[in-house]
C-alpha cells in the first residue's frame, strides 16, 4: 500500500476505508491531501476485492475546505497552473460507489467533496456550508453547481450568498444527505451503507451510478437512452442470469462481477 502523509487508507471487508487526516488544519485539502485522496480512490477503484469507498474526516471536521494558508497570496495563473480542482474531475471518474461520512465542519470545497461523493450519511454534529464569500470568492469546485441540484435555488442562493450554514437536520430536509445518526454511528452507518452496496451485482451497481448521475449532466433524453442501453446491455452478463433465475427459484444469487 502507497506510504500517504495526509490521509490514513483501511479496508473493511469489500470497502475501502479513506480518512482526511490533517486534524491540525481541521482537513483543509491542500494540493497534497487532494493528489493522495485520488491516488486512494483509483487504487480502491481498480481493486477487484473493493465494492465501494467511504471518504470520512473525524468527529470535529470533514474538512473545512480548501486550505486557505495555500492559496492566500496566489494570483490567478498560478491557481490555474496549480488546477487544484481538476482532482474533483477525477473523483467523477470513478466507477464504484463512493459513500461520504461526515462529522463537524463540512464547508467549502469540503461540501464539494462530499457532494462528488454519491451519497452522505451525516453524524447529527454534521453543519454544511459554502463560506467562500467570507474570503471575496465563490465556490470553485462545483459548489454552486452541485448544491443548486441538490437542495435547490433558494436555499443554495442563501448559502453562497450570505453564509447560510445548514446543521444536519436540515441539510437532510433540504436533501443534501441520505440520512443523519448519532455521532457515535455515523461511520459504522457509512461503512454498513458501503459494504451492502459492495456485495450487490458490481456490473449493476457500477451501471446503476453511472446512469443516476448521467441525470445531472445531460438533458432528459439523452440521460434516458444511456439508462436503456445500459440496461440492455447488463442482459449480457452471467449476473443477470443469476440474478433473475435466483428470483425464480427463490434462493439467494451469488454475483461474479460478470
Ligand atoms: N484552510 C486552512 N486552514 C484552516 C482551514 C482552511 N480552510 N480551516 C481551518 N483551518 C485551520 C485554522 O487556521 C486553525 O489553524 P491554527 O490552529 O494554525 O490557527 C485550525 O484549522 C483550527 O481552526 P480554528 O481555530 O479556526 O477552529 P474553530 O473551531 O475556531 O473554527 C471554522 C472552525 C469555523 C471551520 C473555521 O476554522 C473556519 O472558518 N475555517 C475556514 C472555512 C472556510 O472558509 N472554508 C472555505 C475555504 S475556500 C474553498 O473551499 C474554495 C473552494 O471552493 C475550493
Amino acid at each position: 500500500m502507497e506510504d500517504y502523509s495526509t490521509i490514513l487508507v483501511e479496508t473493511h471487508q469489500r470497502v475501502g476505508l479513506i480518512r482526511l487526516n490533517r486534524p491540525e488544519a481541521l482537513n483543509a485539502l491542500n494540493a497534497t491531501i487532494l493528489k493522495e485522496l485520488n491516488t486512494a480512490l483509483q487504487s480502491f477503484d481498480g481493486d477487484e476485492g473493493i465494492g465501494a469507498m467511504v471518504i470520512t474526516g473525524d468527529e470535529r471536521a470533514f474538512a473545512a475546505g480548501a486550505d486557505i494558508k495555500e492559496m492566500a497570496d496566489s494570483s490567478a495563473v498560478e491557481m490555474l497552473q496549480r488546477d487544484n480542482i481538476s482532482a474533483f474531475d477525477r473523483i467523477m471518474e470513478i466507477t464504484k460507489p463512493i459513500i461520504a461520512a461526515v462529522s463537524g465542519w463540512c464547508l467549502g470545497g469540503g461540501n464539494e467533496l462530499a457532494m462528488s461523493c454519491d451519497m452522505i450519511i451525516a453524524s447529527e454534529s454534521a453543519k454544511f456550508g459554502q463560506p467562500e464569500i467570507n474570503l471575496g470568492v465563490i465556490p470553485g469546485a462545483g459548489g454552486t453547481q452541485r448544491l443548486t441540484r441538490a437542495v435547490g435555488k433558494a436555499v443554495a442562493m442563501e448559502m453562497v450568498l450570505n453564509n447560510r450554514t445548514l446543521p444536519a437536520r436540515e441539510a437532510l430536509e433540504h436533501g443534501l444527505v441520505n440520512r443523519v445518526v448519532p455521532v457515535e454511528t455515523y461511520l459504522e452507518e457509512a461503512l454498513k451503507l458501503a459494504r451492502e452496496i459492495a456485495d450487490r451485482a458490481p456490473l449493476a451497481v457500477r451501471f446503476g451510478k453511472a446512469a443516476v448521475n448521467r441525470a445531472f449532466e445531460s438533458a432528459l433524453r439523452d440521460g434516458l437512452a444511456e439508462e436503456r442501453s445500459a440496461f440492455y446491455f447488463l442482459f449480457s452478463s452471467q449476473d443477470q442470469k443469476e440474478g433473475m433465475q435466483a428470483f425464480v427459484e427463490k434462493r439467494k444469487p451469488t454475483w461474479q462481477g460478470k
